[in-house]
C-alpha cells in the first residue's frame, strides 16, 4: 500500500463500481460465526487490517477458520468453525490495531469469559476512550484495568466472569457501546436492555437475530435475553456504503457524472448520506434487491449536479458519522452554507475529525468555521490542489483524495496514506480505474 496518494482534477466520474465488504458487518460476522454452534461460510468479508485483526483475535481465542478466497492477510471468503460459545484463554495480547469497533465489541464478549485477556491497539486506538464500555461492562460484573498513557485508554486488561443483566442508558448514540453491552448480555442470565439516545447502526441487532439470538427493539430500547445459542449460518457481506460514500459524493458533486455502485449495503441506519445529498440537489436512486442476514442490499445510481448546502439534522448525525469528512468536501463545493453540528463524537474517532477535516479543507482554500461539535462551511469556492496529511486516518486520506479529484486546479498529494488499508485496501486501485475511464 502506497504511503502517498497523488491525484489530479477530473472532469467527471462515470461507470460502475463494487466496493469491498462492509466493515461493521465483517467484524460482527467474525465474532458471531466464531461463537456459533457450527460451520459458517462467510463471503465477501472485508479484507482490511481492522477486520483481519478481529478475525485473528477470534483465532487466538480458539476459533478455527480457513481462507477459501483471498490470502491470510486479505481473506475474502472464509469458513469459520464456531466454538459453541466455548472460547479459550489466549496465550498473548489481542491486537486490535486501529479498530475501535474490534476492541469494543471484543471487550463485550471477553467481559463474560472465565479467563483474563488484554486488548491492545496502535497509537490512535490507544488514545480513544474505553471508559464508555468499561462503565456498563463493569456494572455487569467484569473487571477492567486500563494501562494506557492516557487515562481510560487501552491497553485494556479484562478479568471476565459471571455477569449480571442490566438496563443501561447510553450517554452517546454509539453502536460500538450498544454492541459491547448486547454481546455481554448474551452471557448474562436475564434481560439486558440498552437505551440509546438516538437511532444508530443496528447491525448487531440484525445479525444476532439472523444467528438465532432474539434481540427485541422497541423504540430506543434494545433488549436481549441471556442463555440463547448462537446458531451457525452462512452469510454474504454486502459492500460497505461508507466506502462507496467517497465515489457517491464525487459523482454527486460533478455535473455530467453518472455512476452505478453495485451490491452495497442499504441498511437504513447507514444511508443518511443519501438523504442529505438528495436534499442538496443530487439525483440519487437506491434499489434494495434482497436481504441476507437481515441486511438489505442493492445498487445506487448517482447523477451529478451542482449541489446546494444544507443543515444536517441532529438525528441524522449518528447515521452518517463516518461520512462527515467526505460530506464536508461536498459542502465546500456546494452553493451556500453547509452546517454540520451535534457531531462532537467526531473528536474521538481515528483522529479528531473535526480538526483534521477543517485543517485540510482550509489548506485547499475552503471557508470553514470550526465549532466544538462540528463545522460550518461556506461553499462555492474552487478548491485548490495542495499537499495534505491524513494524520493516519483512513477516512481523511480518502475524503481528501476525492477532494483532490474535485479541485478546480492543481494536483493534490495525500501524505501518510497507507492507513486506507484499515477499511478499503483496494481504494488506490479503484481510484486509478475511475481516473482512467
Ligand atoms: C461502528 C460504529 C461507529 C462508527 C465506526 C463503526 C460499528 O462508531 O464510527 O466506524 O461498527 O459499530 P461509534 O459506535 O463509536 O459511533
Amino acid at each position: 500500500m502506497s504511503e502517498i496518494i497523488k491525484v489530479s482534477p477530473l472532469k467527471k466520474i462515470s461507470g460502475e463500481l463494487a466496493v469491498p465488504g462492509d466493515k461493521s458487518i465483517s467484524h460482527r460476522a467474525a465474532i458471531l460465526a466464531g461463537l456459533s454452534d457450527g460451520t459458517c461460510f462467510v463471503e465477501n468479508f472485508l479484507p482490511s487490517e481492522d477486520c483481519v485483526n478481529t478475525l485473528r483475535a477470534m483465532g487466538q481465542l480458539s476459533v478455527r477458520y480457513e481462507v477459501e478466497k483471498g490470502t491470510e492477510d486479505h481473506p475474502i471468503d472464509l469458513t469459520i468453525h464456531g466454538c459453541s460459545g466455548e472460547l479459550r484463554a489466549p496465550s498473548a495480547e489481542l491486537d486490535c490495531g486501529n479498530s475501535g469497533t474490534g476492541m469494543r465489541l471484543l471487550a463485550g464478549v471477553l467481559a463474560a469469559q472465565k479467563f483474563d485477556s488484554v486488548l491492545v491497539g496502535d497509537a490512535s486506538l490507544s488514545s480513544r476512550p474505553m471508559d464508555r464500555i468499561i462503565k456498563p461492562l463493569a456494572e455487569m460484573g467484569a473487571q477492567f484495568e486500563t494501562k494506557g498513557i492516557k487515562s481510560g485508554c487501552a491497553p485494556l486488561h479484562i478479568t471476565g466472569g459471571k455477569l449480571k443483566s442490566i438496563t443501561y442508558e447510553m450517554p452517546m448514540a454509539s453502536a460500538q457501546v450498544k454492541s459491547a453491552i448486547l454481546l455481554a448480555g448474551m452471557f448474562a442470565p436475564d434481560k439486558t436492555t440498552v437505551i440509546q439516545p438516538a437511532i444508530n447502526r443496528d447491525h448487531t441487532e440484525r445479525l444476532l437475530n439472523s444467528f438465532g439470538v432474539r434481540v427485541k427493539t422497541e423504540g430506543n430500547h434494545i433488549s436481549i435475553y441471556g442463555g440463547q445459542k448462537v446458531r451457525s449460518r452462512d452469510l454474504v457481506v454486502p459492500g460497505d456504503i461508507s466506502s462507496a460514500a467517497f465515489w457517491i459524493v464525487a459523482a454527486a458533486c460533478v455535473p455530467g457524472s453518472r455512476l452505478l455502485i453495485k451490491n452495497v449495503g442499504l441498511n437504513p441506519t447507514r444511508t443518511a448520506l443519501l438523504n442529505v445529498l438528495i436534499r442538496m440537489g443530487a439525483l440519487i436512486k437506491d434499489h434494495v434487491q434482497h436481504e441476507d442476514g437481515g441486511e438489505p442490499r442493492g445498487n445506487i445510481e448517482i447523477i451529478g449536479r451542482q449541489l446546494k448546502g444544507t443543515e444536517i439534522k441532529p438525528g441524522e448525525v449518528p447515521n452518517l458519522i463516518d461520512e462527515v469528512p467526505i460530506l464536508a468536501v461536498a459542502g465546500a463545493l456546494a452553493e451556500g452554507k453547509m452546517v454540520i453540528r451535534n457531531a462532537a463524537e467526531l473528536r474521538v474517532k481515528e483522529t479528531d475529525r473535526i480538526d483534521t477535516t477543517t485543517e485540510n479543507l482550509r489548506l485547499m482554500g475552503a471557508d470553514v468555521e470550526e465549532f466544538e461539535d462540528g463545522m460550518v462551511i461556506t461553499g462555492g469556492q474552487t478548491l485548490k490542489g495542495t499537499v495534505l496529511d491524513s494524520h493516519g486516518d483512513h477516512r481523511i486520506a480518502m475524503a481528501f483524495a476525492i477532494a483532490g479529484l474535485l479541485a478546480g486546479d492543481g494536483n493534490t498529494t495525500i501524505k501518510n496514506a497507507a492507513c486506507v488499508a484499515t477499511s478499503y485496501p483496494t481504494f488506490s486501485q479503484h481510484l486509478k480505474e475511475i481516473c482512467n475511464r
